[in-house]
């Protein structure tokens, strides 16, 4: 479902805030080191790291939101260079960014996602209704978003980004802001999806959501892979009992061979 090839991404950080002013760029920043991965469908994949880690830079890339430097990717089959807006097509994101139109419902907004995507009118309605009973959106379809609290806000945007029912589905740092009972429903509603085939990029940097709904994952740190496993490899390579205490022994030996190098 997902092939990660050689995919690197070094970031033209301006030099100097007069440097930007002028234009002026130099490639400074490598946030992600060549990446090479595969994952299958019909799973919950986590993509750990702390902050900094390259997790947002490389399902930008992913998500035809960013080129990369160096590489490719595809993405159920389709090259996120050559076909990106085939895989716009088959992806769902949520991104932290919300981007909700003050003014509108939360149906209203579902609508005219729907319209993007091509869905049938009789097809979106169903769709709003599946959708309102598994994430539960309630009085977020009824109200402008501008009165939602942000759980609310968070729902509809979960929401928006699976309204065409899309065979991958990346969410990065998607429970961030919700509360105990609206997370419960998007951790639900996660482990739901990865039926009929289809993929959960999972990426936070919250190790119990990955425990809760994933089985295996990724770990990155400054931009390189660590690990990619089960997590119960994960857990084992690193000779710990909890994937926290793994973590922390895996970038401890990174740090190691960093200062060594
Ligand atoms: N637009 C940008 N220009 C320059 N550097 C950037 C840009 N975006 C991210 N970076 C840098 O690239 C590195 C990776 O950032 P990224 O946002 O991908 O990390 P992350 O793992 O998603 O972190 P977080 O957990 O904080 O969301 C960081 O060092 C960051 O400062
Ligand atoms: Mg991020």
């Amino acid at each position: 479902m997902l092939q990660i090839s050689e995919l690197s991404k070094v970031y033209n950080t301006p030099k100097s805030a007069k440097g930007a002013a002028r234009g002026k760029s130099e490639p400074t920043h490598k946030a992600l080191e060549p990446l090479t991965l595969n994952v299958t469908g019909g799973q919950v994949y986590g993509l750990l790291g702390p902050n900094g880690a390259g997790k947002t830079t490389l399902l930008r890339c992913l998500s035809t939101l960013l080129t990369p430097s160096s590489g490719t990717a595809r993405v159920g089959g389709f090259d996120i260079g050559q076909e990106p807006e085939k895989v716009r097509q088959i992806l769902g994101v949520v991104n932290g960014g919300m981007g909700l139109y003050d003014r509108l419902t939360g149906r209203e907004i579902l609508e005219y996602f729907a319209g993007f995507y091509g869905m049938e009118r009789s097809k979106v309605q169903s769709r709003i209704l599946e959708l309102d009973s598994l994430l539960e959106l309630g009085d977020a379809l009824v109200k402008r978003t501008m009165d939602h609290s942000t759980g609310m806000k968070q729902k509809i945007v979960i929401a928006r980004a699976v309204i065409h029912d899309p065979r991958v589905l990346i969410l990065d740092e998607a429970a961030s802001g919700l509360d105990i009972l609206a997370r419960r429903a998007l951790l639900d509603f996660v482990k739901s999806y990865k039926a009929q085939d289809r993929l959960v990029l999972y990426s936070t940097h919250v190790m119990d959501e990955i425990e809760e709904v994933s089985e295996r994952a990724a770990i990155l740190y400054k931009g390189r892979l660590l690990e990619e496993g089960t997590l119960e490899d994960i857990r084992a390579r690193a000779g710990e009992k909890r994937l926290e205490n793994a973590f922390f022994e895996l970038v401890k030996a990174e740090e190691g061979r960093l200062v060594a190098s």
